[in-house]
Order: structure tokens, then C-alpha cells, then sequence
């Protein structure tokens, strides 16, 4: 039988618990950029970033990001281009399209200033329980859980606690447990110090129970369970859909490129010619593919290498090519020849950079 949120917490030492990770994380914190001031604005982009992102790949990002757009204001009025281009290679573009959308209304409706009310701030574009109870916290000092993935496997541990985390429901509870634990005199301190034991003590594999100031605290240690906490059932195993795109140059030097579509996967950003809607058998059928739907007589092709990259749900195996084109078609908004310099300007996923950096 699973304990319910008051069993749990029935014979914990909140006070005692809140003391010694909040000394903890006063004294070994990381020094992150995102912490320097609690301008919500910014502690925002941050959580935004992070959400997906570990912190060592986010920290070069998020100072060019500020540097590019240091107000709110200064990013709701950039264009989208301009915004893509600046979360280029972080991956997950939905949250840049999202937080892009949201602080446009926090612009427009509150004067820009981001609302620190929950019920306002929560019914913003892509903000979620995480980033209301973070961005809340961090910032305001509001006494909201903040549950990520990380959060969940510290928790799990320190509650013995076995639901699987791949459950919305789990979530929940552990969403009710911090609001039941959760420090009101230092609401910021408490839940980051919770993220930063998750990063540095409390890791997923081989977590440092001797160097951790809750060990007193914890119920999976005690047991010695901690390595098979949490529990997370597996997801399906990514679908692999391979496909061939090349890069064309025509007589003025210049490069076709073409902007996805505004919804689905890598949304609006930029890609060279390819048959991903429906790939193609051989050579043969995809210069016929790409002639038809790019208008344009490819004069010589050739192969440049095999390209990988893993998404969430999906693998893609890209055959890329070049080759020479005439071009039978004047460009448009969404299919554009380009000079090398301009194409520096569009934001491209990572696997079309790699395959631009083998072309060049
Ligand atoms: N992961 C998510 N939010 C974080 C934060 N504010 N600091 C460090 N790691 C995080």
C-alpha cells in the first residue's frame, strides 16, 4: 500500500530539513549567471533554457541570449528570426516560440512587467507548474513547488517514495509534498538548493550520500535503496526515419534554403533541400523528388556523408549531397537562395549545421 502525503511526511523534521539544505546551498552554491540578480526576466529565460538543457551547455547561451535581448521589453519586440537565431542548437524550439508569444502579452497587458501572481503568470504562453513555481520563487520569493525531473529523484529518494515519475499524477504528489515542506522565510533558496542537490550530490547514478547535508533526512539512504530510486517506467523507444537533403548552389554562388513549416517538429527554422516528407529509393528518384517540388535542374550531384541526430521520439539518418542547380523558380518567403554570408543570419537545426560545416 502507498503511503498518502500526510503518512510521509508524518514523522519528517520539516524545520530541521529546511535548515540544513538551505545552509548547504548558501555555502556551496555554483556560481551561474542566472544568479547574479533576481531580475525575473531573466530567471525566467533561464528556467525556459534549462528546462531541457544541462547547465554547462545553457550558461554560454543564456549571456549571449541577454547580451542579444538584455530587457523583456527588448525581446518582445525582436523578430521571431532574429529569436531563433539566438536559441539556434539549444534544442526544443516550441519553449522559444512559446516564452517569445508570452512576453509579448506580459508587454502588452501588464506593462512588462512579469505578473507575480500565479494565476497570471501560469496562464502565460508555455508556462507550466515548473516555471510558475521557479520563476515565482527565484524571483518573488513566493512559496510555489518548483518539480522538475531532478527535484522528483531527490524527492523520491529522501520520501522513499515509488510511484513512477514518468506519471502526471506523481508529479502532483510531489508538488503537494513541497508545498507541505517548502521554507516561507526563503521560498528562492529552498527550491534552488533542492535543484542544486539534484546536480551535484544527489545524481542519478552514482549520488554522493557521504557529501550530502539531508542525509540525516533520508529514507532511501537509511534503507540503502537510493541507486534504484526513482522509479521511471520507459518510454517507447524512438522511431528512426531516414531521408537525403542537399545543399545546392546555382551560377551566382548562391544556396537554396527553405524555411519548415510553423508547427510540428523544428518549427520555422531553416533546412537544405530534402525528401523528409517522403523519402526516396535512390539517386535517381530524389534528384527527380527535389527537382519538381524546389523547381530546379540539378547539373551534378554529389555525396558528402551520412548525419545523425536523436530527437525525443525520433532518430534522423540524413544522406546529404551537393550539388550544382539552375534555378527555374524565382525565391519566395519559405524557398530562398542565399548568399554564404547571409545564411549565416538563419537559424538551421543541428544536424543541417554539420552538414553545412562537411560542405564548406
Ligand atoms: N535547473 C533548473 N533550474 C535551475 C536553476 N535555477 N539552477 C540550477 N539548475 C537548474
Amino acid at each position: 500500500m502507498k503511503e498518502n502525503v500526510q503518512q510521509i511526511l508524518a514523522h519528517f523534521h520539516i524545520k530541521q530539513f529546511q535548515h540544513d539544505l538551505i545552509h548547504w546551498f548558501q555555502t556551496e552554491q555554483r556560481d551561474l549567471p542566472w544568479r547574479k540578480d533576481k531580475d525575473p526576466y531573466k530567471i525566467w529565460v533561464s528556467e525556459v533554457m534549462l528546462q531541457q538543457t544541462r547547465v554547462d551547455t545553457v550558461i554560454p547561451y543564456f549571456y549571449h541570449f541577454i547580451e542579444k535581448f538584455p530587457t523583456l521589453d527588448s525581446l518582445a519586440e525582436a523578430e521571431e528570426e532574429e529569436v531563433l537565431k539566438a536559441w539556434e542548437g539549444l534544442g526544443y524550439y516550441s519553449r522559444i516560440r512559446h516564452l517569445h508569444e508570452a512576453v509579448k502579452e506580459v508587454k502588452e497587458k501588464y506593462g512588462g512587467c512579469v505578473p507575480a501572481s500565479k494565476e497570471q503568470f501560469s496562464s502565460l504562453k508555455g508556462v507550466g507548474p515548473y516555471t510558475t513555481g521557479a520563476v515565482l520563487s527565484i524571483a518573488y520569493g513566493i512559496p510555489e513547488p518548483a518539480v522538475d525531473g531532478n527535484v522528483m529523484r531527490v524527492l523520491s529518494r529522501i520520501f522513499y517514495i515509488t510511484d513512477d515519475i514518468a506519471k502526471g499524477s506523481t508529479r502532483k504528489k510531489f508538488e503537494n509534498i513541497v508545498s507541505k515542506i517548502i521554507s516561507h522565510d526563503n521560498p528562492s533558496d529552498f527550491n534552488q538548493a533542492l535543484m542544486e542537490l539534484g546536480a551535484l550530490v544527489c545524481t542519478p547514478k552514482n549520488p554522493s550520500c557521504f557529501l550530502c547535508p539531508v542525509q540525516r533526512h533520508c529514507r532511501a539512504f537509511a534503507e540503502g535503496v537510493e541507486t534504484e530510486l526513482p522509479v521511471k517506467t520507459k518510454g517507447k523507444a524512438p522511431k528512426r526515419v531516414s531521408f537525403r537533403a542537399i545543399v545546392l548552389m546555382n551560377e551566382k554562388g548562391n544556396i537554396l534554403i527553405q524555411k519548415r513549416p510553423p508547427r510540428g517538429l523544428l518549427a520555422n527554422l531553416w533546412q537544405f533541400p530534402n525528401d523528409e516528407h517522403a523519402p526516396t529509393r535512390n539517386d535517381e528518384s530524389f534528384v527527380k523528388e527535389i527537382s519538381e517540388r524546389y523547381h530546379v535542374v540539378i547539373r551534378s550531384m554529389e555525396r558528402i556523408g551520412s548525419f545523425e541526430h536523436v530527437f525525443s521520439h525520433v532518430v534522423w539518418h540524413i544522406e546529404a549531397y551537393k550539388g550544382n542547380a539552375l534555378e527555374l523558380q524565382m525565391g519566395d518567403e519559405t524557398n530562398k537562395w542565399v548568399t554564404i554570408d547571409e545564411l549565416k543570419q538563419y537559424a538551421f537545426p543541428v544536424i543541417y549545421q554539420k552538414i553545412w560545416q562537411a560542405y564548406e
